[in-house]
């Protein structure tokens, strides 16, 4: 038997939502929703300024919100089953997952943005802790709802902008734009390849014969986020020495393959490493985006397997669990697999051909288990839609 999990149907939930808002807050609510995502290939590259290329999943976060009158904020998760009341002027890091939202309204505040006078419901089915960007969707969808209730709006790419700030400065983790810019970005049916330096992205219509199978290896990435901050210190080290001799690089991004071959032997054989997986996953994204319009699904494919062994070899990021899941998919005959997210444990993501998803979801599964004795959750997923308001015409076309 396969565990496979899937979204609950999103006209129940906003629905049920809503209930609980009006029972709560005595008022009728607006709904935002905002969703987690996968990342195709394209690891690391956002904070090197480089190219990624990730798809909106059917998992998310639903915010409802209604204007307050008396000066204060109040959040409520469903999951957690908590509330708390926040003043943006003076909101302190919690440490738990309020900050999040604490950390958007923050940052409306400065940007003269939204309202902090509100009440803000939200619930999710983003798997948590399972790097798909359960923490991108509760910051899109809050950021949208405060906005909404200010009576304002704001464009997508400043809204993913302003909830990777709120990450950064106010919860303290300095990850780079992917998940937010995809989750306000994402569009039913592609992928996105996006120029993290110029925030210039292109929809890349995905083919329908091929399914998206998302493995949770169960293993939850809880080391990541001091070895995230590891790695980036260790690229910015890698540009700092480069710099000397390649005087015009800012990035890595700015590299090439040839470059870094060049000066090899001015790095430390660990910077190296990390240098080589960077700048050689850059080529990978644009060569991906290429075979992918072009129909070459093969050789997308192995661009996915070499991506996954330089995160194993040279990024040092990946675990015994996503190495094997990586290698019974291939056994199994995924069209691509490879770690996806931060690392350090979450999913494997696998290029299916759909006819097929049934026999490859079962196969991984059991040989999954039997290696660890764990039983790998399973998610096959189609590329979703980015945020938006939840109104009965957006749940009838969901
Ligand atoms: C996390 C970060 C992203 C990105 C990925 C790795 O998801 O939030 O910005 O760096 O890791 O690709």
């Amino acid at each position: 038997m396969v565990e496979s999990a899937t979204p609950a149907p999103k006209a129940a939930i906003a629905e049920g939502l809503r209930r609980e808002f009006e029972v709560r807050f005595k008022s009728q609510p607006r709904i935002f929703r905002a969703p987690g995502r996968v990342n195709l290939i394209g690891e690391h590259t956002d904070y090197n300024d480089g190219w990624v290329m990730p798809a909106a999943i059917e998992f998310g976060t639903w915010a409802a919100v209604a204007p307050r009158s008396d000066g204060t904020l109040h959040i409520v998760s469903l999951n957690f089953n908590e509330e708390r009341v926040v003043s943006p002027e003076g909101a302190e890091r919690r440490g738990d997952w309020s900050d999040y939202v604490s950390g958007v309204a923050v940052m409306l505040r400065r940007a003269g943005l939204g309202t902090a006078d509100a009440n803000l419901v939200l619930w999710g089915d983003v798997p948590l802790g399972a790097g798909l960007s359960s923490s991108a969707s509760v910051e899109i969808s809050a950021g949208l709802a405060l906005v909404a209730a200010g009576g304002q709006q704001l464009a997508r790419t400043e809204l993913a902008r302003l909830c990777q700030r709120a990450e950064n400065d106010f919860v303290g983790a300095r990850c780079g734009i992917m998940d937010q810019f995809i989750s306000s970005h994402g569009r039913a049916g592609h992928a996105l390849l996006l120029d993290c330096r110029s925030l210039e992205y292109e929809l890349i219509p995905l083919p329908a014969d091929v399914a998206i199978v998302i493995a949770n290896s169960m293993v939850k990435h809880e080391l990541a986020a001091g070895e995230y901050n590891a790695r980036r210190a260790e690229c910015e080290e890698g540009v700092l020495i480069l710099q000397r001799s390649l005087p015009g690089i800012r990035a890595l991004r700015d590299v090439s393959l040839q470059q870094l071959e060049q000066h090899r032997g001015d790095l430390p054989p660990k910077i190296y490493r990390r240098c080589r997986y960077v700048v050689s996953e850059n080529a990978r994204v644009l060569e991906f985006a290429r075979a992918l319009k072009a129909g070459e699904l093969r050789r997308a494919g192995e661009l996915m397997a070499e991506s996954h062994a330089s995160l194993r070899d040279d990024y040092e990021v990946s675990c015994r669990e996503l190495d094997l899941l990586v290698s019974f998919a291939s056994e199994a005959g995924a069209i691509g697999s490879r770690m996806t997210g931060g690392g350090f444990g979450g999913c494997v993501v696998n290029l299916v051909a759909q006819a097929d998803a049934e026999r490859f979801q079962s196969e991984l599964a059991r040989n999954y288990e039997q290696a660890t004795g764990m039983k790998p959750e399973l998610y096959r997923t189609r590329a979703a839609d980015g945020a938006h308001e939840v109104t009965a015409r957006s749940e009838k076309n969901a």
